[in-house]
């Protein structure tokens, strides 16, 4: 099934909106909640779940190298490490951990700007990195 954008806008911000809604809870009553999402802090991990996806669709042009071995860093930004993509672009940050709509890192894959050239990210894949954010994006 294609989804338009505001559907998939409409699915991510609902669990963030009831995250922000009732911060007087703790995380994981909001989670019994909310069955759809039911994340529990930290339920994201970025060796499991975040590096796989820039793994496959973005560290070609953003830290990896290509099959000659040449790498690659457009505007320096390379997203091979936790580290590396902590450190952020030739602009600086571009994670503003627990806030994805501040995050360049979210804005430039949320309408597919990035992977440039290539398939949008799904929205499973989406949804992990914007719920990685909203988690503090950890190194875990
Ligand atoms: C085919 C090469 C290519 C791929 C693949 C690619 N990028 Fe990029 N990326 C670029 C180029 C070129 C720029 C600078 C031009 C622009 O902003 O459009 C850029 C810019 C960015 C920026 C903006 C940095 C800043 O500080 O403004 C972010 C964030 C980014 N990419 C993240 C990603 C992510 C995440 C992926 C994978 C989902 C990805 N890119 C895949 C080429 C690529």
């Amino acid at each position: 099934m294609i989804w338009t954008r505001f559907e998939v806008m409409g699915v991510l911000a609902v669990p963030l909106g009831l995250m922000l809604a009732r911060t007087d809870l703790p995380l994981t009553l909001v989670a019994q909640g909310e069955t759809q999402f039911s994340y529990t802090e930290a339920e994201i991990s970025f060796s499991e779940d975040v590096a796989p996806i820039l793994e496959e669709n973005c560290v070609i042009c953003h830290g990896g190298a290509d099959e000659n071995g040449a790498i690659k860093k457009e505007m320096e930004l390379d997203l091979t490490s936790y580290d590396a993509l902590m450190v952020g672009s030739e602009f600086g940050s571009i994670v503003e951990p627990g806030n994805a709509e501040d995050s360049i890192l979210w804005t430039m894959i949320e309408f597919g700007d990035m992977p440039q050239d290539g398939e949008p990210l799904t929205t499973e894949e989406l949804e992990v990195i914007k719920t990685w954010i909203a988690e503090g994006a950890q190194n875990n």
